[in-house]
């Protein structure tokens, strides 16, 4: 996959999960989840910012009791580019010890924010602990990590929506879609990337977001509000 990099323009592509199939399995998850937990009252950990719009969804079919509470870890990347510096940047609310834990992430990609998590929560000594992921990229796992319930299965492809952002931008999108490098762009026909399955795109996914004059991205949030076309009356 091309890197996905500032300075880079990149346009919305194909979606790859629409807002029907999410709602869908979001449901199916919440259910199965409530049958589990039945007799229990776990907390769902969101991290932050990731996976608050699946919390969010998630918790209104839930059908047993559970208490929410939210974690923001950073882990150094630019855009693309994965490291292992991993430092937490708001801490939960509430103690956790002897209470029963689900995660709540939006993707896991390498593994390594899930395994700093679930090391920081076995520290702090829960009674049990699972993951819920809404998306997951298993070719790019560095640590294996184990995850409880899953969404989807995505490929090696930048995703933006759903919460999932690209340098701040896209989390609004109720679908989840592909983020493409202009250039990678160029080279293919259609917008289509090779190697994914051809779908119907949906028609607001396939406009394109200009990036400034200067090509960068994320410099001036002037520029880009500028430059962002206007939905269709
Ligand atoms: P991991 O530590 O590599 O598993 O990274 C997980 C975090 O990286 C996620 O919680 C996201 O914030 C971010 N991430 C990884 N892949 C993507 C992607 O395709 N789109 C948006 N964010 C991503
Ligand atoms: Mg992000």
């Amino acid at each position: 996959m091309a890197p996905v990099r500032k300075g880079c323009s990149v346009h919305i592509g194909r979606v790859l999960i629409t807002q029907e199939e999410i709602e869908s399995r979001v449901r199916e998850l919440a259910s199965e989840i409530s049958t589990d937990y039945a007799g229990r009252n776990p907390i769902l950990i969101s991290l932050l910012k990731g996976g608050f719009v699946f919390l969010a969804d998630l918790i209104r079919h839930m059908t047993i009791p559970h208490e929410v509470d939210f974690i923001t870890v950073h882990s150094y990347r630019d855009g693309f580019t994965r490291s292992e510096r991993i430092e937490i940047l708001n801490d939960l609310k509430r103690s956790v010890r002897e209470r029963d834990i689900i995660i709540i992430d939006g993707i896991v990609d390498t593994g390594h924010t899930l395994s700093f998590l679930e090391q920081l929560l076995s520290d702090r000594r829960v009674r049990s602990l699972r993951v819920c992921a809404l998306l997951d990229k298993p070719a790019c796992r560095q640590i294996t990590v184990p995850v409880d319930y899953i969404g989807f299965k995505v490929p090696d492809v930048f995703v933006v929506g759903y919460g999932l952002d690209f340098m701040e931008l896209y989390r609004n999108l109720a679908y989840i879609a592909e983020l493409i490098p202009s250039q990678v762009l160029d080279q293919t026909a259609a917008g289509v990337t090779p190697g994914i399955p051809a779908g119907e795109p949906h028609a607001a996914a396939v406009r394109p977001v200009q990036p400034p004059e200067d090509g960068r991205l994320g410099e001036s949030r002037e520029k880009v509000k500028k430059t962002v076309a206007k939905p269709n009356p």
